[in-house]
């Protein structure tokens, strides 16, 4: 049998935090801040991470740490509105070859979106950047795939 991976291992202790930290509480809001803080804090090598999520037909700005970013994001436009678009995780190597990327934060290289839903519809966008060209590789979409399922069923998605 392979060995499990350091990073992989590492993305086993990160779900088990999500898990312990969501659980219990359904605010949207509340759950999307402390998903992005685990997240900001608990991967190494990131400028951004935080949540866009589904407004009257475009994305809008959520809880997020990192530096201030762009508020609105229309379907068409950015790896975000790709992610909701295609309803597929976007991980981005080299955002700068990505066409129609937005450039909030100048520092960001490669970049990883994933899509949430609520019944079955896409309902936000994960959006993590980091300075790293290449940051993300299989094992970080797996593991990141991960956190999202959890945070997206921890969330109650009403009242938004
Ligand atoms: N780069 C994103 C925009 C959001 S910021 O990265 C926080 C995009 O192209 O959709």
């Amino acid at each position: 049998m392979e060995p499990i991976s350091p990073k992989i291992r590492h993305y086993d202790t990160l779900c088990a935090q999500l898990e312990s930290l969501l659980a219990g509480e359904r605010d949207t809001v509340a759950n999307l801040a402390n998903a992005a803080a685990v997240l900001y804090h608990g991967l190494p090598d990131l400028n951004w991470a935080g949540f866009y999520l589904v407004k009257e037909g475009e994305l809008v700005l959520g809880p997020f740490q990192g530096h201030v970013a762009c508020v609105r994001i229309p379907f068409d436009r950015g790896v975000c509105g790709a992610a909701v678009r295609e309803d597929r995780v976007q991980r981005v190597a080299d955002v700068h070859a990505f066409p129609g990327h937005i450039a909030c934060d100048c520092a960001s290289n490669a970049e990883i979106v994933l899509p949430l839903h609520c019944q079955g519809q896409v309902a936000a966008v994960m959006d993590i950047d980091s300075p790293i060209p290449d940051r993300f590789d299989e094992e970080d979409q797996s593991g990141l795939e991960r956190c999202a399922r959890i945070v997206e069923a921890a969330c109650g998605w009403v009242g938004l």
